[in-house]
């Protein structure tokens, strides 16, 4: 799959971030990331630790996305309007969105990386119909085996077809795996 490459400003956005350089490369994990905003209207970021993804939104003028982590310690990025910031646990937030019936249609799940919070992150995107119909869920951290299993387990579970693509990391290439879920 061919990406699509950063606007002039979100390369400015990213070269005054603080962050690692890698990330503007071809096929690099916020390259793929960038590829579905320009495809949404709607996005959620689960784990946002230092905000580059929201500064990424704010340079794209994206219309509605909401980045969430259960805390802001690290946060460098200046939330807007549009392009919100919420210091909340993953699955206290699906709740939410669940009871409020909000709704994105495409979700970064890049928070815990642990079996658990994983496969009830799914659980309640599926099942609480948080991902609308034709979204898109951004799988990040294929290599930890617990996200391995967590993603297995829902794909036995739920209608999902998902693709592997391989980014290009700091030091070596890894795995992001694109979910869809077919009701
Ligand atoms: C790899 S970092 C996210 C990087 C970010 N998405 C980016 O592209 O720059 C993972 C983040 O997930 C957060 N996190 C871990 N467990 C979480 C949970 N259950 N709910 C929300 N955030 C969580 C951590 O605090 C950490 O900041």
């Amino acid at each position: 799959m061919k990406l699509a490459p950063f606007s002039k400003p979100v390369v400015k956005a990213i070269k005054a971030f603080p962050t690692h350089p890698y990330v503007l490369e071809e096929n690099s994990y916020l390259q793929l990331v960038h590829h579905f905003l320009l495809r949404s209207n709607s996005f959620l970021e689960i784990g946002y630790q230092k905000g580059l993804v929201l500064e990424v939104c704010k340079a794209m003028n994206f219309p509605r996305s909401m980045h969430i982590d259960i805390t802001n310690e690290k946060l460098k990025a200046t939330p807007s309007e549009n392009n919100r910031c919420k210091t909340i646990d993953s699955l206290t937030y699906l709740q939410q969105c669940f009871v409020e019936k909000t709704k994105f249609d495409f979700i970064f799940q890049d928070g815990a990386k642990t079996e658990d919070v994983r496969y009830k992150e799914y659980e309640l995107i599926f099942e609480g119909n948080i991902l609308s119909r034709k979204g898109v869920l951004l799988v990040d951290d294929y290599h930890y085996r617990d996200c391995r299993k967590a993603l297995r387990r829902a794909s036995k579970r739920y209608p999902i077809r998902s693709w592997v693509m391989k980014v290009v990391g700091r030091k070596r290439t890894y795995k992001m795996v694109v979910v869809k879920y077919e009701k």
